[in-house]
């Protein structure tokens, strides 16, 4: 999930300016509240510098996340105060951090230390049932029902299949235009959207390509315009857009919800297997923490998002650098067709398994989550003061946020050898597993802790497959393209490329 997105198109002049604006009244209030908290507590923060007197560090923040070195803002006060720094971010004092050891050390803690934080906006649509902004037992209770789920090897083999012939379908449609000319002009980025929000939706609320699919993915879109828009809700604002799309959302979930409860009161769907994850979090909510409509409905929302986003841009990503990278391109190519071969003369098709067991496939996809920091950090809130261990001991007071930033863990050069090349083979030396399990010391693309992506096995086996069909039926050209990093991690122009099919 995304959390420092925000609406997109919007210059980034009048963005700053606009933003500027906004954070002018609440900055005065929180920063005064920051200064009473930090002198009332004995705490120290780390070193640094709260910035400018009403917006903080902010637009300096934002300015460089735009440039094309985004972390060049925290590497600049790292060299000045160290891994951990303290700063003013997004009308919050914070504790910002670039050090492997503190970091790890956030994730891991529970709720009695820090607590979900975002920019007013995004917290505004998300809602107050949001698994993003839920804490204590509804949170764990929902990650644990869709973590077994999208870990499930069921689910698995049905996204495996639906992905099969969504691509199959894409695949086709290419070859025939390439048959009329010198190869066929594909859009990465858009087609991967299109595939992974389909079958990730259907995943989640069992809904089948057609209108209703495409009025959602419409809704969907305006929804996520306003994650990180300026938080006034007067119409004619994008959260006041994004607010009316999520109640149009809202309301053709909650229909699919009531439908299936008029089923199972009337006995007619009384099917053992969830089929999606509603039926899951419909079937498990009957004690005290029961899963309330509402709740269910703004989670199916939530989990959009990396439908629509993360994993699509992971996807583009990859192709991305394997087209700057023939050797790792070429090395890919063999393992993929070597397995197509080895089914093929047994006349079998490939399993889910198949596809995550391509040693080589998972190194790239591993060094493209490092490289292409999908999400470059998140962000808590400490709720006590909490002495934190990294590179010299820090306090986080109370009431601070910490914005935990892996874009510059994943390209330190005391971690990783020429951090900024792209390459595949580091993965095969260092430890592996701990890096598909998302707990390596330094590799954090997915989180840690009890908010780990429950959905991580799933990002990478999408992505698998969808590398798996374009290089074993389809040879290409990339266009220039360039990767834009804020407010969403994205390519530019879509990586656009042409493809030819293999004969
Ligand atoms: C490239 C793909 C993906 C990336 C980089 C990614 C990254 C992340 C990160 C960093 C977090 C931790 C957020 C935090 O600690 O506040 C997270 C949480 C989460 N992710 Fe993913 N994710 C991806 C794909 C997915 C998929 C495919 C799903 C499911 C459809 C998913 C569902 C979630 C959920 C529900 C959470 C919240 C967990 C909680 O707070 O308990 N993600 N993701």
């Amino acid at each position: 999930m995304q959390p420092l997105a925000a609406g997109g198109g919007v210059s980034w002049p009048l963005y700053a300016a606009t933003v500027a604006a906004a954070l002018l009244v609440t900055a005065i209030v929180l920063r005064l509240a920051a200064r009473s908290t930090a002198a009332a507590c004995k705490a120290r923060p780390p070193a640094g510098s709260l910035g400018w007197p009403l917006v903080g560090e902010t637009l300096q923040f934002i300015s460089a996340a735009y440039s094309s070195r985004p972390e060049s803002f925290v590497e600049k006060r790292c060299r000045r105060y160290g891994k951990v720094f303290r700063s003013h971010l997004w009308g919050s004092p914070a504790v910002v951090s670039a050090d492997a050891e503190a970091s790890r050390a956030v994730l891991q803690s529970d709720a009695s230390a820090f607590v979900p934080w975002y920019p007013r906006s995004l917290m505004e649509l998300m809602g107050e049932s949001s698994i993003l902004v839920l804490g204590g037992a509804l949170q764990r209770r929902v990650h644990g029902l869709a973590g077994a789920f999208f870990k499930s090897p069921e689910l698995k083999a049905r996204v495996t299949a639906d992905m099969r012939g969504r691509l199959a379908a894409a695949m086709d449609a290419w070859r025939a235009t390439a048959a009329t000319g010198a190869g066929a002009a594909v859009r990465v980025q858009d087609e991967a959207k299109s595939i992974v929000f389909e079958i990730l939706v259907r995943a989640l609320i069992g809904l089948e390509q057609g209108q209703e699919m495409n009025y959602l993915r419409q809704q969907f879109h305006i929804f996520i315009a306003g994650l990180i828009s300026l938080p006034i809700k007067l119409p004619g604002t994008q959260l006041y857009r994004s607010l009316k799309a999520k109640k149009r959302m809202t309301s053709l979930i909650q229909n699919i919800i009531q439908e299936k409860r008029r089923r199972i009161f009337e006995g007619k769907d009384l099917c053992a297997v969830s089929r999606d994850l509603i039926d899951v979090l419909m079937s498990n909510g009957s004690d005290e923490l029961s899963l309330t409509d509402e709740l269910i409905s703004d989670n199916m929302i939530d989990f959009m998002i990396p439908a629509e986003d993360s994993v699509p841009v992971l996807i583009t990503l990859a192709i991305k650098y394997l087209s700057e990278c023939p050797l790792a391109l070429q090395q890919l190519e063999e393992e993929n067709m070597e397995l197509k071969r080895q089914k093929s003369d047994v006349g079998e098709t490939l399993e889910w398994t198949d596809y995550m067991s391509l040693t080589f496939t998972q190194h790239v996809i591993t060094e493209t989550l490092r490289i292409g920091n999908i999400i470059s950090g998140i962000m808590r809130k400490a709720v006590r003061d909490v002495e934190v261990k990294g590179q010299g001991d820090v306090v986080i007071p109370k009431g601070w946020c910490v914005l935990i930033y892996f874009r510059s863990v994943h390209l330190d050069a005391n971690i990783y050898d020429d951090p900024y090349a792209f390459n595949p083979w580091r993965w095969k030396e260092r430890d592996m597993a701990a890096a598909t399990a998302n707990s390596g010391s330094g590799f954090t693309p997915f989180g840690g802790g009890q908010r780990l992506c429950p959905g991580l096995d799933l990002a990478r086996l999408q992505t698998s497959i969808f590398l798996h069909h374009l290089v074993t039926n389809f040879t290409w050209v990339a266009q220039g393209d360039v990767v834009v990093n804020f407010p969403t991690v994205r390519l530019k122009r879509g990586m656009p490329i042409k493809v030819t099919p293999k004969t």
